[in-house]
């Protein structure tokens, strides 16, 4: 049984038919925001994605190359790899399903199954989706279409291995009916319980005869087959624990805490895999969350309408850390979105390059100018109401953030986030501390000011971290802070009420530029005016306005 602290996050892992796009990003993004979260907060996080890759998709992928199977798969891998790397993924192990060890894991299991006599072989006549890889019944096909992917299907005849999976349907619709975070969203959970409590739940077959499909692992009791895909890629979750390093252990981080996935693998994973685990003996995970679907510019995305959104173009164009904010911030974990690189860029320039981006390059701006570049401790109130507001909002934000992590809402984090970022910013327009800085009688309450703004980034940086985590590093770098969010951080080196002065600021360039669109779609990326060579760094005005270089651009 896994440990009350430890926490394990996975991914599903991901067909190499194809280099990863916008979805794959998304479910390793959101994996990643978990696991560097709970890893800030002192849990003993194991997270894990991999590649899939048996089966009639790639072996398909691989054909069409021209190569053999695994040659396809050692081309792509790196891909994959070199693409979290750039985004910043954070997993602890990476998982290939032709892993020699993970091959023996599925066939001891596959063995423990049959000796069980758990699995049997019968003759199957059915309806097959070679795209899908799996069979249909009768009423499940409408006019020789796939149901799910609307693709013809063909009429196929043979002997097969089944796992005795309708026999768990009970107990699965006892265990989803008394735990309910067992499937999230809601929505999603009825779906599934809609489904078993309907219909019969079949058995599945868990086989593929090698003169259909030889890319695959062998069946350790008839070598004429190899095991069906979803039977080898699920094992994936607990075969990791056994073989890969940092050496974790099945004992400490199974049941896994939250299985990421897309709503189209639902069902594979609440019922073939909570069946399978029944019949091994072994725990149920305590969440699988299926989160929605991007469609790009209000169309779905495919490569024939050849608008597949490649990630490694976005942290090209926007950075690693806005490609991730926009993710998440865009929309609510669980619902569908749109993916459009206009919302992108006016989502850059609103949230980060006029909201903490500015925020940040204001604040040190003045506290270079008016407090010799070393953070002020606390003087007189300057705006009591708006400190106040200010003081309560920080204060309860890392409990308010906390729940939204239990329920994975990211976006509203990210907006209770910003609500603090539109606070202070408020609260600097109305003190006007270049006013206060020009009489020595205010300058307690320019302290006050000063040094608010600074406690207020301090706890910015530490609850963007999962989001954006070289942009939380460049934050508290700046503002001469040293945390080391990888590890461990006490919550009270950065909540509101720990006090915070006499540290030297350490201003650098602004953290995200403003994106100008040009007509056609394209963009530029200019400089901020405070950065502009040439131009006066002190303006003239210094004291009666804002200065340029302390205005939102
Ligand atoms: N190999 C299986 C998973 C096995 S897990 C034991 C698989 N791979 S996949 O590469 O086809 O898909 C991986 C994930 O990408 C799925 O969670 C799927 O939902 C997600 N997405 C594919 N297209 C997507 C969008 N357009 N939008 C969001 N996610 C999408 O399935």
């Amino acid at each position: 049984m896994s440990t009350p602290d430890s926490f394990y996050i996975t991914t599903p892992i991901y067909y190499v038919n194809d280099v990863p796009h916008i979805g794959h990003a998304y479910t390793t993004v959101a994996a990643d925001v978990l696991a560097r979260y709970w890893r800030l907060r002192g849990r003993d996080v194991f997270f894990l994605t991999g590649l899939d890759e048996h089966g009639q998709k790639v072996q398909q992928a691989a054909a069409k190359a021209g190569i053999v199977p695994q040659a396809h798969c050692d081309k792509l891998a790196p891909q994959f790899q070199t693409l979290w790397k750039r985004l910043h993924i954070s997993n602890d192990a990476f998982i290939r399903t032709t892993d020699a060890p993970h091959k023996l894991i599925v066939q001891r299991y596959l063995e423990e199954l049959y000796r069980k006599q758990l699995i049997y072989k019968d003759d199957y006549t059915g309806w097959y989706c070679t795209f899908d890889e799996r069979f249909w019944t009768e009423k499940d096909v409408e006019n020789g279409l796939c149901p799910d992917c609307k693709r013809p299907v063909e009429r196929i005849s043979e002997h097969n291995y089944f796992f005795k999976m309708g026999q768990h349907q009970d107990r699965l619709i006892d265990h989803i009916q008394q735990h309910p975070n067992f499937i999230r969203p809601e929505s999603r959970r009825n779906e599934v319980l809609g489904f078993l409590t309907t219909q019969k739940l079949g058995d599945l077959s868990i086989s593929r005869p090698k003169s259909r499909l030889s890319w695959g692992i062998e069946l350790p009791f008839d070598t004429d087959y190899v095991t069906y895909v979803w039977f080898d890629a699920l094992v994936n979750y607990v075969s990791a624990l056994e073989y890969l390093s940092p050496t974790p252990s099945r004992d400490q981080y199974w049941p896994a805490s939250v299985h990421l996935i897309g709503k189209d693998i639902l069902t594979t994973h609440a019922v073939y895999w909570s069946t399978m685990l029944m019949a091994l003996n072994l725990p149920l995970p305590e969440t699988i969350f299926a989160h929605g679907w991007w469609t790009v510019d209000g169309e779905k995305m495919s490569k024939s309408r050849g608008n597949v959104v490649d990630p490694n173009k976005m942290v090209d164009e926007f950075g690693a850390d806005a490609f991730r904010y926009f993710l998440l911030r865009e929309v609510p974990f669980g619902q569908d979105g749109d993916f459009s690189q206009s919302s992108m860029v006016t989502n850059i320039n609103s949230d980060l390059a006029n909201g903490i981006g500015n925020l940040l390059s204001r604040t040190l701006t003045m506290i270079e100018r008016f407090a010799d570049s070393t953070i002020p401790a606390v003087g007189t109130p300057a705006l009591p109401e708006l400190e106040a507001l200010i003081a309560a909002t920080a204060t309860g934000l890392p409990e308010r953030i906390d729940q939204g992590y239990r329920a994975l809402a990211f976006r509203e984090n990210l907006q209770a986030i910003w609500e603090l970022i539109g606070l202070c910013d408020e609260y600097i327009d109305k003190a006007a501390p270049w006013q206060l800085a020009k009489n020595p009688e205010n300058h307690p309450r320019l302290n006050t000011v000063l040094n608010t703004a600074s406690r207020a980034l301090r706890l910015l940086s530490a609850l963007m971290y999962p989001y954006m985590p070289q942009t939380a590093a460049q934050l508290t770098r700046q503002l001469g802070l040293s945390f080391d969010f990888s590890k461990p951080v006490p919550q009270a080196a950065y909540s509101w009420e720990t006090p915070l002065a006499e540290t030297k600021i350490c201003k650098g360039p602004s953290l995200f530029p403003r994106i100008e669109s040009k007509p056609q779609g394209a963009k530029t990326v200019t400089t901020p005016i405070s950065l502009r060579p040439g131009l006066p760094q002190k303006p003239k005005h210094l004291g009666i306005t804002e200065p340029a270089s302390l205005r939102r651009s």
